[in-house]
């Protein structure tokens, strides 16, 4: 090539460099007037000319392209896996309130924990029924986006967030306003009654299967490996709130979401600040009406404290904010045909009747089951099989049958009695006195067995991943398990040999139930199934204890001191551990290798301070395990590595953490070296 010629294509690319800048600039900027600012400056059609031209220039000189390009929205090549993340703060979620009175607790709870007798000041905002997602912004730049998942730890699902359109993937910048260096903010995705109407037409058209309801269908459509798919799918985002905002003070939450509106976030226009809590009240009337008008489905109305300074003196519980409160709107009613009752045999024995009704469409949900609670229920209500009856579906909550429609009674209706022996394994049953329960006495019952080795297994437990229901009820009909304990000592062969199970997803499982093995203590105690002992009991008592045998060693009267512990759970704890079968499959998983990690244990070794970051997969706990230990200890998890992190624990298979840990000169270790971090 001769000088000239090299001159000549020097001065075109930068030409063009140029022009796919402007272009960039130009559908960033159209975006947020759209979307955000609901002001467009240009039409459709110029939009979608400006973005296939981008398109075109990108495809044809490849070295241009940039993952902040407002091309990205198109999707990428499909993941094989998602990869989970630690929220640096838990994504945590809200109390709920029905009625006007749970909303002036929840307010004179407020003042009482404040000690201020004034009016306090409220944002009351709809709540949305989506997903929630949290967006990491550094430098501007939209680098992360995962799902809420259990609220400590969540899935990667950038590349699908990208997709959506009114999702910025560059902070708007002003020249009056700060650029905060690293930005978390949440918020819910969802899809539009319309829209959901016409996917499911499409998909019913194309003989696929329908999605229930719009919260489902923008669920499964984030939660596609191929981003491409997502692309398709109408999905839309309002955004609510911040997990850690780095270097930007704000003093109340109205002034945050101002704020997120600066930077070219989609705010919900139907929020209300600064509103009294008797305001607020008159708002949730006025909602309750505004709902059905709305073009997206909301669940209710959430409330939150307005000054951040007296947020933060509030507080937060392990599973919500002590400064909001969501108030549920009325639950969807329906009538349908019971058609048959079926008992169901529960972890603790417990036979629930169950009603099996004709399907029928409960806002937007199809609903074929409903709990009858117990046998007292269907008598007060006089529920018959064959009756027309009301059902109402509340939020997630399992639909239950309000009462039986007696104007559309035949007579040929028939009285429901409870059975005498267990339906799963013939046992007799047992109705205590003064309780509604009716219980199956064979703790060795199958059904009993299943549902408490589900319980082991399930998420906030061993959390044991590819161990679901199905495979459950086969080990325990092969008689393969006869105890949590023995899952264990279960081996790749066994696994392997059992129905709908590869050599592959067998040696997975014994990965997952082998990494599983050492456990906070607060998961133990969680997993073992107590009757009354949920993950937030759980909580309670492990802040208490520092081993094991010094609770069992409690009286009730020990438990009942620890606030939030009342007498009915008090007597469940000291209950199970007098059973002996209970003791003995204790010692049998210690036997098998479980490994409790108490706080205290942690605790001498202090990380007081430290920051830590996560990459690869570890060996012997997942990273939940991982972020939980380290947190007792003092320690913070924090999810993307900068001079300010301490150390970076690398599994297998690190990413691009490790890369960046090495340019910032920040210490990496190993598993085992986090282990004696920890002092265990
Ligand atoms: S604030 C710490 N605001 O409700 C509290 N949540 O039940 C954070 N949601 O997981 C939540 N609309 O997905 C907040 N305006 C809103 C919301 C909202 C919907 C969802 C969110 C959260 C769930 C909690």
């Amino acid at each position: 090539m001769q000088d000239g010629d090299e001159i000549m294509s020097t001065a075109c690319e930068s030409n063009l460099k140029e022009k796919v800048e402007k272009l960039r600039n130009a559908l960033h900027r159209h975006n947020y007037r759209y979307y955000v600012l609901d002001d467009p400056e240009v039409s459709d059609a110029e939009y979608d000319r400006m973005m296939q031209e981008l398109i075109r220039i990108e495809e044809a000189h490849p070295e241009l392209a940039s993952p902040d390009s407002p091309t990205a929205r198109v999707g990428a090549a499909p993941l094989e896996k998602f990869e989970t993340i630690a929220h640096t703060i838990p994504m945590l979620s809200l109390d709920n309130g029905f009625n006007d009175s749970d909303i002036i607790e929840f307010d004179q709870r407020v003042k009482r924990n404040l000690k201020i007798s004034d009016d306090i000041s409220y944002t009351a905002e709809p709540k949305m029924d989506g997903v929630a997602v949290e967006l990491v912004y550094e430098n501007g730049r939209l680098t992360t986006a995962s799902t809420r998942g259990d609220g400590v730890t969540g899935e990667v699902i950038t590349t699908n967030v990208k997709t959506i359109t009114m999702v910025p993937l560059l902070i708007q910048r002003q020249r009056t306003l700060h650029l905060p260096r690293r930005l978390e903010v949440r918020g819910e995705v969802f899809i539009g009654i319309a829209e959901f109407k016409k996917l499911n037409q499409e998909r019913i058209d194309a003989g696929l299967s329908a999605f229930a309801n719009p919260r489902n269908a923008a669920a499964g459509s984030l939660r596609q490996l191929d981003s491409k798919i997502t692309a398709s799918r109408p999905l839309e985002i309002f955004f609510y709130g911040v997990g850690q905002v780095e270097d930007t003070v704000f003093e109340s939450h109205w002034e945050l979401l101002q704020l997120l509106k600066r930077w070219g976030f989609r705010i919900n226009p139907l929020i209300r600040s600064p509103i009294t809590i008797q305001e607020a009240l008159a708002y949730y009337r006025e909602l309750s009406q505004k709902r059905h008008q709305l073009s997206y489905d909301i669940d209710g109305m959430v409330i939150k404290v307005d000054s951040i300074q007296l947020q933060q003196q509030l507080g937060v519980t392990t599973r919500s904010p002590r400064w909001a409160i969501a108030y549920k709107f009325q639950a969807v009613q329906e009538t349908t045909v019971l058609e048959k009752i079926e008992v169901q045999v529960g972890r603790t024995g417990v036979l629930t009747p169950v009603a099996h009704l004709k399907p029928v469409n409960v806002g937007g949900v199809t609903v074929s089951r409903a709990t009858l609670h117990n046998e007292d229920e269907i008598e007060k209500k006089d529920i018959r099989i064959g009756d027309t009856v009301l059902i109402q579906r509340a939020g997630d909550v399992i639909p239950e049958v309000v009462n039986v429609i007696m104007s559309k009674r035949s007579g040929a209706e028939k009285k429901f009695t409870m059975p005498q022996a267990c339906p799963v394994c013939g046992s007799p049953v047992n109705r205590i006195k003064g309780e509604a329960a009716t219980r199956c006495i064979n703790s060795a019952c199958s059904a009993q067995l299943k549902e408490r080795i589900k319980h082991f297994a399930s998420k906030g437990a061993y959390d044991i991943d590819g161990l679901g229901d199905k495979l459950v009820d086969q080990l325990v009909d092969k008689g393969l398990v006869s105890s949590f304990a023995d899952l264990f000592s279960l081996d790749l062969e066994t696994l392997a040999a059992l129905e709908r199970m590869g050599k592959k997803s067998a040696e997975n499982l014994i990965d997952a139930i082998e990494s599983g093995k050492r456990i906070s203590f607060a998961r133990f105690l969680y997993a073992l199934g107590i009757r009354h002992v949920g993950e937030h009991v759980a909580v309670l008592l492990a802040d208490q204890f520092t081993s094991l045998e010094q609770l069992i060693g409690c009286t009730s009267e020990d438990f009942r001191a620890i606030e939030g512990v009342g007498p009915v759970v008090a007597e469940s704890i000291v209950g199970f551990f007098k059973q002996k079968q209970n003791l003995t499959i204790i010692r049998r998983l210690f036997d098998n290798g479980v490994k409790i990690v108490f706080k205290t244990q942690v605790k001498t070794n202090s990380l007081d301070g430290k920051v830590f970051v996560l990459t690869g997969t570890l060996q012997s706990m997942t990273r939940r395990q991982a972020k939980e230990m380290i947190e007792a200890a003092g320690g913070k998890v924090s999810n993307s590595v900068s001079r300010n992190t301490d150390y970076v624990v690398a599994g297998e298979s690190p990413g691009s953490k490790l890369t960046k840990a090495q340019e910032l000169e920040v210490q990496v270790i190993d598993e085992a070296a986090l282990l004696e971090l920890l002092g265990s």
